[in-house]
């Protein structure tokens, strides 16, 4: 099979990252008889810098006319004070936004090697594979009217959090047909109590289920999941929920599993699908070669299972990342007081290395 790509790294650690990602990638193509092409773009600070502009037109271009994107990170302190539409996120909203990812998939699973990296009891968290499916392009992100105005020291801020039935529909089908392939359980997790948009979240989440016999639908507010989340977080199966909910659980379920950096997503539903590991651009580790290549490793898994339909490629990049973990394997974010903490590039090299040789 042909791949064509476009490999956005972004700033920070993104470009550590993902020339790991890349290079497993390779290693994969090249065992099971896949061409790759690639090309490499601007986004976020990066293009800041370079065109002033967080997604510059011939970024787009690449993007839609590529088979699916490859992502590191975006955000960067330098633009801190730059207004909304200058600052680098602006460009991974925007990109979002024009490839139609409206559903952003988020598997938290718990490596039995890394008991040590939970600051949960092993009990408690052995046994969890979470996936958060996020609703990506609604919500206070894209909301209208949004502003800040007035004089300073009485301005005034504004954000319109906004749900059309049809956005919630689409994102809650997809959490049903995932469920039905996992342990058909859907949690929806809301606001009912207090918001208009949790309302009409919970009635369209509800009526879709209908069509879902199999599934055992279930409601939470956002505060509690939140909480359940650390409790009980083996219960979990899908989680279904909104842009900014699902941003903030993301992260969270990323602490529960032992570290952000271990998080894959996929930002799916559009023609072209996008895939970015769920950490930032960690400026204050960026240039140290220390950053888990792990979370963007996994993503190009996502990339071939989801853009691709390679599953059994996908369960080769999934099954050599266990492995390698199982072996001892430790960037600094995993290494605790037990383990040695090896580079950003030992770390791929471990994984290329294990998917050239397969044991
Ligand atoms: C994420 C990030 C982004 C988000 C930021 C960088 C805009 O935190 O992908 O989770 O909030 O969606
Ligand atoms: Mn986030």
């Amino acid at each position: 099979m042909n791949l064509n790509l476009t490999v956005l790294p972004g700033d920070g650690i993104g470009p550590e990252v993902t020339e790991q990602a890349v290079l497993v990638l390779r290693a994969v193509a090249d065992r099971f008889g896949h061409q790759i092409h690639l090309q490499q773009k601007l986004i976020g600070g990066a293009a800041l810098a370079a065109f002033n502009d967080p997604l510059p037109a011939d970024t787009i271009q690449a993007c839609v006319s590529s088979s699916a994107v490859l992502l590191g990170a975006v955000g960067s302190p330098a633009f801190d004070h730059n207004p909304g539409h200058l600052r680098p996120e602006a460009g991974l909203l925007r990109i979002r936004r024009e490839l139609g990812a409206y559903a952003n998939l988020r598997p938290a699973v718990f490596f039995a090697a890394l008991e040590d990296c939970s600051p949960l009891r092993a009990e408690i968290v052995r046994g969890t594979d979470i996936m958060i499916v996020r609703e990506l392009l609604g919500g206070a992100y894209f909301g209208q009217p949004r502003s800040i105005e007035g004089e300073a020291g009485a301005r005034i801020a504004v954000n319109t959090m906004r749900y059309g039935e049809n956005e919630i529909e689409r994102i809650a089908r997809v959490a049903f047909e995932l469920a039905m392939k996992r342990k058909k359980k859907v949690l929806s997790v809301d606001k009912a109590n207090v918001l208009e948009c949790s309302r009409l979240w919970r009635d369209v989440v509800t009526r879709v289920g209908k069509d879902y016999r199999e599934v055992k639908l279930g409601h939470q507010y956002v505060d509690s999941a939140a909480m359940l989340l650390v409790q009980r977080p083996a219960e979990f199966d899908v989680v279904l929920t909104e842009n900014m909910f699902g941003d903030i659980l993301s992260d969270q379920a990323g602490g529960v599993v032992g570290s952000l950096g271990l998080l894959a997503s996929a930002s799916i539903g559009g023609p072209v699908g996008l895939y970015e590991p769920v950490h930032g651009s960690a400026p204050d580790i960026a240039g140290k070669g220390i950053a888990n290549p792990l979370g963007a490793i996994l993503s190009v898994a996502m990339l071939l299972r989801h853009s691709f339909h390679l599953e059994r490629e996908a369960a080769c990049v999934e099954g050599t990342v266990a492995d390698v973990l199982a072996k001892g394997a430790r960037t600094a974010d995993l290494a605790g007081k037990m383990h040695k903490a090896i580079s950003t590039s030992e770390m791929g090299r471990r994984v290329v290395e294990a998917v050239k040789t397969p044991s």
